[in-house]
């Protein structure tokens, strides 16, 4: 039922597409972004421990909730940046997150647009929803992310950080890029990657509800931010989730503005230099 809603719905949503698009400064991803081979990563195990059909548990779960208007309407101004650092408690509460509704359009508008079609987008809205649903990962942090690696771009290309990142998400090793053969499935699969993980590597639910692929890197107690640290960097300094090792320092900080309504998707922007944050482009 909610899944025939969620079908129903995507036309109106690329419907918006015609809005006049503020052309990122930097579209599509930037050196020191993606999933990163952790240090001491496990040599490749069963297939099950990642990939479709995982799901978050325990601790994880009180950073879900599926419904799609619950949540404020994010920052007045959508260049506001906070700079968080720190502990995970200097980052901002649950109940901070703007709406799932209104956090798709604002970058609908002001990011996919530059290089997603009606269709794409569509197809991009229904593929975060069903793997949220799937996964139990808030569909408000696959948004974020997605945005943060790819500025929501699906032609994105594949980096190297020393393992291969392709797609939306820039995940683990295996991930795949976008197929104009096969949106809709592509689609979901570069979803699927980076939240689920891929056949050989951890995505989002591998981070936050750890498996022996992840929980090397010390307890992220189901923590989305001590989590993204984890995707980012492979390891995670716990004092402080704007230490980058070696990855972005602002990764944390950018998805926890980017919850909150910010639509930067500038490389090595102002915000980044006042932060104290290393820019990388
Ligand atoms: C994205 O769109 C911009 C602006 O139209 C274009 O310059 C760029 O080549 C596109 N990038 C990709 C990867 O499609
Ligand atoms: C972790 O971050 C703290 C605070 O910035 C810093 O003092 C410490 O050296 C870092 N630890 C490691 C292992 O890098
Ligand atoms: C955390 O890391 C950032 C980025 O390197 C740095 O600016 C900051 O001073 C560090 N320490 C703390 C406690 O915030």
């Amino acid at each position: 039922m909610l899944y025939q809603n969620i079908l129903a719905i995507a036309p109106l949503l690329a419907a918006l597409a015609v809005a006049s698009p503020v052309t990122p400064a930097f579209p599509g991803t930037h050196p020191g972004q993606g999933a990163k081979v952790p240090i001491g990563f496990p040599k490749i195990e069963s297939r099950a421990l990642s990939g479709i059909g995982s799901q978050v548990s325990g601790d994880g779960l009180k950073w879900y909730q599926p419904s799609l208007t619950l949540g404020g309407p994010g920052y007045a101004d959508k260049n506001n940046y906070v700079c968080y650092r720190g502990i995970k408690e200097n980052f901002p509460s649950f109940d901070k997150w703007m709406n799932f509704h209104d956090m798709f359009e604002l970058n609908q508008k002001t990011s996919m647009v530059v290089n997603d079609s009606g269709e794409e987008q569509g197809s991009l809205y229904n593929a975060i929803l069903q793997v949220a649903k799937e996964a139990l990962v808030d569909p408000r942090l696959i948004l974020a992310v997605i945005m943060q690696e790819s500025t929501g771009n699906i032609h994105v290309g594949c980096t190297n950080n020393g393992i291969q990142n392709c797609g939306i998400m820039q995940a683990f090793t295996g991930s795949v890029s976008f197929n104009p053969n096969d949106r809709d499935g592509s689609i979901l699969q570069m979803v699927r990657d980076g939240t689920q993980g891929t056949s050989v590597g951890p995505g989002y639910v591998q981070w936050i509800t750890q498996n022996s692929q992840t929980s090397y890197a010390g307890a992220t107690q189901g923590n989305p931010y001590q989590a993204a640290r984890g995707y980012n960097s492979g390891s995670i300094n716990f004092s402080n989730l704007s230490d980058g090792k070696g990855a972005t320092e602002a990764y944390v900080s950018d998805l926890a503005n980017r919850l909150q309504g910010w639509t930067g998707n500038t490389c090595g922007n102002a915000k980044w230099l006042a932060c104290g944050f290393k820019a990388f482009c």
